[in-house]
């Protein structure tokens, strides 16, 4: 299906929808950014602390000589921050979906390390997984951090998870950042912050999707809501219409009650059982999982069985 079609079908739904992968342009990537760099966003602090603290078990984890891929991989800045680790890597392939920031994350990544082949891909990598030739005996692992696997639902989730086992072979790795179940405040805050600078990162869809559509939506009629939803342990970001109103999108006029929502984000929390009962059921087995010192994020080491 056309991006296109996609906004049109979330949007003339209901409840209405928009796909997350669609924040990212320049200004969405660049607001994320700033998103990680807030002290009420828990996430990327609480995941540094234990990349550092447990770098020299992940490069032994990870072992020498390995191709390393990174889905969502945007700044490259985790994975600049584990390669002092990691012993002799032969290839980083970071994907992902905003080519702008991806080809001038690598570019900077390359000239800071010219002697790491680095081959970044721009992809939807919940279409297309263009995965690079390895040779038979060479480690691949694929790094995921982040709690970029959150922003899919489980069905989605559990589905990627197999497409990444299908191309690594047994004995490869999988290290997985996800966030974790903690309590409802320190969720809630993490998605909407005191300076707004996570209302803008969701309000930017509006004007990120005019890259794909013609449309006249416009977000000063929406607020940023973000609610947990503790029945499926996720947090949701909605727009919020302020007040009743008709847009358009490809000629489809969409009337709006006022109140009416359209759901932008699910970031799903996980716990350590449904950690690993997802391992089981794609294809991996635990080997190690590593949490801060708060228990709000893991970083696990999964290997393809
Ligand atoms: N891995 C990095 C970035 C996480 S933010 C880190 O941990 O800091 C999520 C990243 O995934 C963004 O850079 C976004 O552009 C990318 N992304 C989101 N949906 C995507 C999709 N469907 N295909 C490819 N990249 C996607
Ligand atoms: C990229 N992803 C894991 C972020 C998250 O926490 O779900 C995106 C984000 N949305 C709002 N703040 C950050």
């Amino acid at each position: 299906m056309r991006v296109a079609d996609e906004i049109i079908q979330g949007l003339t739904a209901r409840p209405r929808t928009l796909p997350p992968k669609l924040f990212y342009d320049e200004l969405g990537s660049t607001l994320f950014g700033a998103i990680t760099k807030l002290p009420w966003y828990t996430p990327t602090r609480c995941e540094e602390e234990v990349l550092r603290v447990r770098a020299a078990d992940l490069g032994a984890a990870i072992g020498p000589g390995a191709v390393i891929v990174e889905p969502g991989a945007g700044l490259c800045e985790k994975f600049a921050w584990i390669l002092p680790a990691l012993e002799q890597p032969r290839a980083f392939v970071p994907m992902d979906i905003d080519g702008d920031t991806l080809r001038i994350a690598a570019g900077r990544l390359q000239r800071a390390f010219p002697s790491l082949a680095v081959d970044p891909r721009v992809v939807d990598f919940t279409r297309d997984l263009p995965w690079p030739d390895v040779d038979a005996g060479v480690r691949q692992v694929v790094f995921y951090p982040g709690s970029t696997l959150g922003n899919l639902d489980h069905a989605a989730a559990e589905a990627f998870l197999r497409k990444l086992a299908s191309h690594l072979r047994p004995g490869d790795k999988l290290v997985l950042g996800v966030d974790l179940v903690k309590p409802e405040p320190v969720l809630v805050e993490a998605y909407d912050d005191p300076i707004g600078v996570t209302a803008a990162f969701n309000r930017n869809i509006l004007v990120a999707i005019r890259q794909h559509v013609e449309t006249d939506l416009d977000p000063r009629h929406f607020d940023h809501r973000a609610v947990w939803n503790p029945e499926v342990a996720r947090i949701e970001m909605h727009l919020v219409a302020r007040t009743a109103h008709r847009a358009h999108v490809e000629g489809h006029a969409i009337d709006f009650a006022e109140g009416e929502s359209i759901h932008t984000e699910s970031s799903h929390k996980y716990d350590r059982d449904r950690l690993e009962a997802l391992a089981a059921v794609t294809g991996f087995e635990p080997e190690v999982l590593w949490t801060d010192h708060k228990g709000w994020f893991a970083v696990t080491v999964w290997r393809r069985t």
